[in-house]
C-alpha cells in the first residue's frame, strides 16, 4: 500500500497517529513531515517520539535546526529546516540520515542537500477548526510495508 489517509479531530489523535508510525519505524528511516505553519508536524512528532520510548518532551527545533532523543531501542533525529530557506551551503547533513535511527525532517523543502529517495511523507492539511486530514504516502518498498503494517 502506498497511500493511508487518517482524519483526526483533535492534537490528540494525531499524536496517537505519531505513537503507531513512531512503533512502526525501523533504523536509518526518514519522515517528512508537510503542511503549513501551524498544520501540526512538531505535535505528531511528539506522538513519534512516544511511540519510541522517548520520555523527553518534544519541543519544536527551529533555533537548533536538529534535536536528538533517546528512545527505547533507536534514537530520534528531530530536523526543522525552516531557518534554512535560501542557504545554499551543504551542511552534511545527509550523512547523518544513516544515523541508525529515525530521522524526521519538518520544512525539507527548505533543507539544502540531498534528500534520501526513499522515505515517508506526512501530509498534515488542516480541514475546518480541529480537525486535519493526514495523507501518509510511502516512498520505497520499507515505508510500503510499513503502512500495510500499521493497519
Ligand atoms: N488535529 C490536530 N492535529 C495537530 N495539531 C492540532 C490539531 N488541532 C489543533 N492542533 C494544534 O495546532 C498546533 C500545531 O502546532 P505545531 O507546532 O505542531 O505545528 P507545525 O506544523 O509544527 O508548525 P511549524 O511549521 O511552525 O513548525 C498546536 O497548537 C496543536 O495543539
Ligand atoms: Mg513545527
Amino acid at each position: 500500500m502506498k497511500q493511508l489517509i487518517v482524519y483526526t479531530k483533535d492534537y490528540t489523535e494525531t499524536q496517537e497517529l505519531g505513537r503507531f508510525l513512531g512503533a512502526a519505524a525501523g533504523d536509518n528511516m526518514i519522515f517528512l513531515m508537510k503542511g503549513i505553519i501551524g498544520a501540526g508536524k512538531t505535535t505528531m512528532t511528539q506522538g513519534i517520539a512516544r511511540g519510541m520510548g522517548v520520555t523527553r518532551n518534544v519541543t519544536s527545533p527551529t533555533f537548533t535546526i536538529q534535536k536528538i532523543y533517546h528512545g527505547t531501542s533507536m534514537d530520534l533525529y528531530h530536523i526543522d529546516a525552516y531557518r534554512l530557506e535560501g542557504i545554499e551551503q551543504d551542511l552534511g547533513f545527509e550523512d547523518d540520515f544513516d544515523n541508525g535511527g529515525l530521522t524526521v525532517i519538518e520544512w525539507s523543502e527548505f533543507f539544502p542537500g540531498q534528500l534520501p529517495d526513499d522515505y515517508l511523507s506526512v501530509d498534515i492539511r488542516p480541514l475546518e477548526g480541529d480537525r486535519r486530514e493526514i495523507v501518509l504516502t510511502a516512498h520505497g518498498k520499507r515505508y510500503e510495508t510499513m503502512l500495510e503494517e500499521l493497519l
